[in-house]
C-alpha cells in the first residue's frame, strides 16, 4: 500500500553495475504497492541481469513490459518500459516527469553521465530532468573501491538535490538469507519515496536479542 505523500508515478532505471537483484526486487515492490513505474535499462543492465540473476531481458521494450507485468502482477497499463532512444517518453520531458526517479543498480558510468547532464540516451535524460525541475532523484551505485572521479561525481550530484544511497546493507538486522541483504537497501529506498513497506522491522521497533 502507498503511503500518504508516495509518489504516484516512480521512473526506475536498471544499469549495469552489479547488485541487479535490487533493481529488480524495487520494481516487484513498487508494483505491488500500486504505483506506476516507468522502466528504462541500458544494455549493459541486460549483461548484467543475464549473469547476476539468469534473468534474460527480453530484446524489445513491450516483451520486456509484459514480462514483468505477468511476473508481478502488475495491473492494465502500470507498468510502462521505454527504450534507450524513446524521446517522447514522458519522462524525456519537464513537462510530464514521474514523481520520483531510482537508478538500481547505478553504474559509474551512468552516474557520471548524469553527474555531467550529458542526457545521451533516455535514462540520462530522464535523470536531468528530474533534476531540473526539482524532483526525487535517487541513484543507488555499486563500486567498490571508489576512485575520486566517483566520489566528486556523487558529491556534484548531491549538490545537485540527487540522493546518492549507496548498495551497502547493513547487518545489524541479523540477515540470514540473501533476500534479507537486498531488502535492507530496497527498503532505505522505498522509506526515502514514502512508500509503504513491510520489508524489515523497523529501528527501535525490534524486541532486543535474549541476553545469553
Ligand atoms: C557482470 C558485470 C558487472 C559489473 N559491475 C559493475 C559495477 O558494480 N559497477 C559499475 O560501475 N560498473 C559495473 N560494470 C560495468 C558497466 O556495466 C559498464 O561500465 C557499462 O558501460 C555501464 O553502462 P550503463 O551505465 O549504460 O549501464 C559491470 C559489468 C558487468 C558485465
Amino acid at each position: 500500500m502507498a503511503r500518504v505523500g508516495a509518489p504516484a508515478t516512480v521512473t526506475l532505471a536498471l544499469t549495469g553495475a552489479s547488485g541487479m537483484p535490487y533493481g529488480v526486487r524495487l520494481l516487484e515492490c513498487l508494483l505491488k504497492a500500486g504505483i506506476r513505474v516507468y522502466l528504462l535499462y541500458s544494455q549493459a543492465a541486460q549483461i548484467v541481469a543475464q549473469q547476476e540473476m539468469n534473468l534474460a531481458l527480453p530484446g524489445r521494450v513491450r516483451e520486456v513490459e509484459d514480462f514483468f507485468a505477468q511476473k508481478f502482477e502488475a495491473a492494465d497499463g502500470q507498468l510502462r518500459v521505454f527504450g534507450r532512444e524513446e524521446w517522447f517518453a514522458p519522462v524525456a520531458s519537464g513537462s510530464n516527469p514521474a514523481d520520483a526517479m531510482v537508478i538500481c543498480p547505478c553504474s559509474m558510468g551512468t552516474l557520471a553521465a548524469v553527474a555531467c547532464g550529458l542526457a545521451d540516451n533516455l535514462i540520462e535524460r530522464a535523470a536531468d530532468v528530474m533534476l531540473k525541475e526539482q524532483r526525487q532523484l535517487i541513484l543507488v551505485p555499486r563500486e567498490t573501491p571508489f576512485s575520486a572521479i566517483h566520489l566528486e561525481n556523487m558529491l556534484r550530484l548531491s549538490r545537485a538535490g540527487a540522493v546518492i544511497l549507496p548498495a551497502n546493507p547493513g547487518f545489524y538486522h541479523h540477515p540470514a538469507r540473501l533476500e534479507d541483504l537486498v531488502d535492507f537497501v530496497v527498503a532505505r529506498v522505498l522509506d526515502l519515496l514514502r512508500v509503504e513497506h513491510q520489508l524489515l522491522p523497523r529501528w527501535g521497533d525490534e524486541q532486543p536479542e535474549p541476553e545469553k
